[in-house]
Order: C-alpha cells, then sequence, then structure tokens
C-alpha cells in the first residue's frame, strides 16, 4: 500500500490494496496511520457490494447508526440503516423531484460541516463510496480543521480555548432558509454541546471543531457567536487549506471528522448520484451535556 500525498497540506491516495478483500492487521494498521497522517484517504476502483463496504467498515472500527438522521420516514430507506443514504435517490432508485422536501434538506450538506456533529458523541469516521456519479459536479470539498487552527493567531487561539457551542441540524438548514420543522422534528433535531476545539486522540494535536450545524456558543449572545462562527469558518477554509474530491465511479474517501470539514458541491438534480456512506462512532462527547 502507498499513499501519494493530492491535496495542499493532507489527504492522500492510496494505491496498491484491494478494500473488498478481508485485511490483515497490518493492513489496517497501515490505514489507521494513513488516517492519522492525511486525515483524508482516498481509494480508486473498489468495486464494493454492500456487506464489503460494512465489513472493511467493522475492520476499521464501531459503526454508527443513521437513523432519524435525514427526513425520510421509516418505509423510505432505500438502504440498511447502518447506511447514511447520501444519494439524491427515493426507494425505488429514482432522484427526488425538484422540490422534494428529503431533497432540500440534503443540500444542508452543501454547507461546510462535520458528519455527526449534532450527536452528543460524534462520528469519528466517514467511509463514501461512490456507486454512480452524475456527469458534471457533485465534487466533495474537504477543509485541513488541523492547519485552520495552527493559522490562527494566538488572540483568536485563547478566544476560543473552552468554548462550547451548540449544534442541531435544525442551524445548517436554517442557513439556508429551511425552517419548517414539525414538533416531531424539533424534538428529534435538539441541540447538542461541542467544544471549539479539539485534541485529536492519537495525533495529540489541535484544531478547531466548526460545523455548518453549530448555531450557538454556550453564554455568548447569538449574534456575536455566528459572526465569530462565521469568521472561523472563512478563515478555515480558505483555498490553501481545501482539497477538492472529483469522484470516479467506484471512488472510496475515507476521512476524519475530527479534524476535517467537507462539503458537497452541487450538480444536474435530475442526474443519479449514489453514494454510500458508513461512519465510524467517535471516542465519547467533546463536551458535558446539560441536565435533561
Ligand atoms: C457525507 C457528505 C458530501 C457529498 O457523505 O457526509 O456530506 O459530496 N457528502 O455527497
Ligand atoms: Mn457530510
Amino acid at each position: 500500500m502507498e499513499i501519494r500525498q493530492v491535496g495542499p497540506c493532507f489527504a492522500g491516495e492510496v494505491s496498491g490494496i484491494d478494500l473488498t478483500q478481508p485485511l490483515s492487521t497490518g493492513e489496517i494498521g497501515a490505514i489507521h496511520a494513513g488516517m492519522d497522517e492525511y486525515a483524508v484517504l482516498v481509494f480508486h476502483d473498489q468495486r464494493f457490494t454492500d456487506d464489503q463496504q460494512l465489513a472493511f467498515s467493522r475492520s476499521l472500527g464501531e459503526l454508527e447508526e443513521a437513523i432519524g438522521t435525514s427526513l425520510r420516514a421509516a418505509n423510505e430507506y432505500r438502504l440498511p440503516t447502518t447506511f447514511a443514504d447520501v444519494s439524491n435517490l427515493d426507494q425505488n432508485n429514482k432522484p427526488f423531484a425538484h422540490d422534494d422536501r428529503r431533497r432540500l434538506f440534503a443540500i444542508g450538506n452543501r454547507l461546510w460541516h462535520s458528519d455527526s456533529s449534532f450527536k452528543v458523541t460524534p462520528a469519528k469516521y466517514s467511509i463514501l463510496h461512490a456507486r454512480s456519479i452524475p456527469s458534471k459536479g457533485g465534487n466533495t470539498e474537504f477543509a485541513d480543521m488541523r492547519a485552520a487552527y495552527d493559522s490562527f493567531d494566538q488572540e483568536t487561539k485563547e478566544m476560543i480555548e473552552g468554548l462550547v457551542c451548540e449544534h442541531s441540524q435544525m442551524y445548517s438548514r436554517r442557513l439556508l432558509g429551511f425552517t419548517d420543522f414539525s414538533a416531531e422534528e424539533q424534538a428529534r433535531f435538539q441541540p447538542v454541546r461541542q467544544s471549539l476545539v479539539r485534541t485529536h486522540p492519537s495525533t495529540g494535536r489541535k484544531s478547531v471543531y466548526l460545523s455548518s450545524h453549530a448555531g450557538d456558543i454556550l453564554g455568548w449572545p447569538r449574534p456575536e457567536a455566528l459572526s465569530l462562527l462565521r469568521d472561523l469558518t472563512e478563515l478555515a477554509t480558505q483555498r490553501e487549506f481545501v482539497y477538492s474530491h472529483e469522484w470516479r465511479q467506484y471512488d472510496l474517501v475515507i476521512w476524519d471528522n475530527r479534524r476535517t470539514m467537507h462539503r458537497a458541491r452541487p450538480f444536474p438534480s435530475e442526474e443519479p448520484r449514489d453514494m454510500r456512506r458508513t461512519t465510524l462512532r467517535g471516542e465519547g462527547p467533546t463536551a458535558e451535556q446539560a441536565a435533561a
């Protein structure tokens, strides 16, 4: 297995490994080491079935379930709930209509975010496989939150140290003008708390934990909180920190949500884009939660 850096300060392209087959302990160790070094790894031509993608993902760690995180009703799932269905397809594999609420909700993925930052225990790795891709557009961009943190001046680092944000999928959608949540949805999307600065458990390096799901900073007036989060996001997503991935069919991309953000780019909505994500659970909460 070899890794060639493809991004500005992170992101590697891996060759010489077939992830559809069971991996040795050494190969699994090499993938984790590669993730610690590059934070985003790209593997081409991995012809996974769902079961193979699940088996590969489980060989790297414990899975997070994706139930209740989209607007699909229980009978509208296309994939097992061990997958986050990042496609634009309904349960009959047809692209959602242009004004379908499920499609509009998924447009939230076009905002810079870190996966499952709206969960008490947020995600570790996301493992995204391209089963089919549109004729144009649909890149996924990644930004290095460790390099971003390192670039902040001392005053900024001191100001953000110890701050705790509240994250909810309603906050990211509010940024897009999507606000008509039912009472059931409001209950399901209750905000959770996340530290704004995180220390990576294996590298010991700090990064800024931003996400468009962040919509409040504890103890701060909301306009001031949102303006700081916007400033930090602007700084952290300058092109010098960004790798843009242009998908080929059967690419597998793994990213570390603890030290990167990512966003989807637009594509023709009538074309199928079948992307299937498995997600590994993080180690635990990043901040103390409010008493219920
Ligand atoms: C995701 C995601 C972006 C994309 O899978 O978590 O945000 O380009 N995907 O589909
Ligand atoms: Mn995502």
